[in-house]
């Protein structure tokens, strides 16, 4: 599904992108069809080494895409990563906050640190968003794409459904309270596609490359929110019209995916 946005953004090559969580899944995908589509790259996530070999297969040169490893809940971390982005390329065009994580093994509530899903998916967005807004009011240009979930359309798991409601909500306010500032932003929801955060989902799913095609096409039409692949968005429907229809896949598939045996609520706690 998508939603026009209402505003439209220059959609040249050789942009200025800063992506977040390029080192693995959807954010490595985006990587490699953005810089496919001529854009220039600033590329962050923690695993330097990852980071770096996709930054030398893009662009063994070093001047159209640069690694910038960044841990995103952190703020001096951030804040260098839009540093460098400035020092190297003068300006960001774009900022794709993709990087993103989930409880993978057993429930939220069992997890050590279940907020650590809210610090990485909502506060690390927001607050990149912040370091990044100035300078593009300022030169009245600039494109938000966040990367949510259908998860933030249909209850699934508590604690990262909260965060990709969360970050639906704050992208869509967002688009609103920047109109007219020549600033756009978009949410791109994606349904469930093979990447490491979803190794042990045992559910046929297409590549990430069918979300990094839809992240590279809203850079060039710019919507407010796009549900990718497409058939997810009756999924969304489906579930708001009928809720018990939700309740019922979330039990039977959801709960198999966690191995949750009501009578061991408990029992993933180990790992
Ligand atoms: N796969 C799906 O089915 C699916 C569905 C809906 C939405 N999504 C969303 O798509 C986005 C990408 O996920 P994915 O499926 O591609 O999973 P993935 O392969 O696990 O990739 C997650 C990326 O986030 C980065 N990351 C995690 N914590 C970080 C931190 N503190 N600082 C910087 N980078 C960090 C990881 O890099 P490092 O470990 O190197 O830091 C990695 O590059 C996420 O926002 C996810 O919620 C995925």
């Amino acid at each position: 599904m998508t939603t026009d946005a209402g505003q439209s953004v220059a959609s040249r090559p050789g942009q200025v992108i800063v992506l977040t969580g390029a080192s693995s899944g959807i954010g490595r995908a985006t990587a490699l069809e953005l810089a496919a589509r001529g854009h220039r790259l600033v590329l962050a996530a923690r695993r330097a080494d990852e980071l770096g070999l996709l930054a030398r297969q893009l662009d063994p040169t070093g001047v159209r895409v640069i690694a910038v490893p960044t841990d995103v809940t952190d703020d001096a971390s951030r804040r260098a990563l839009l540093a460098a982005a400035a020092a190297h390329f003068g300006r960001v065009d774009v900022l794709i906050n993709n990087a993103g994580v989930t409880v993978e093994k057993g429930w939220w509530w069992d997890d050590a640190d279940p907020l650590r899903v809210l610090r990485v998916n909502l506060e690390s967005p927001i607050e990149l968003i912040r370091l990044a807004l100035p300078e593009m009011r300022r030169r009245g240009a600039g494109h938000i794409v966040n990367i949510g979930s259908v998860a933030g359309r249909v209850a699934t798991n508590g604690i990262y459904s909260a965060s990709k409601y969360g970050l639906r909500g704050f992208s869509l306010a967002l688009r609103r309270e920047l109109q007219g500032t020549g600033v756009t932003v978009s949410l791109v929801a994606p349904g469930f596609v093979r990447s490491e955060m979803t190794a042990s989902a045992r559910l046929p799913m297409p590549g990430p490359e069918v979300v990094a095609r839809a992240v590279a096409d809203v850079l060039e039409r710019p919507r407010a929110e796009v549900t990718v692949p497409k058939f997810y968005f009756a999924f969304v429907l489906l579930n708001t019209l009928l809720p018990g229809f939700g309740d019922w896949v979330v039990r039977r598939v959801i709960r198999r995916r966690y191995a949750h045996r009501p009578d061991a609520p408990s029992s993933m706690a180990k790992r």
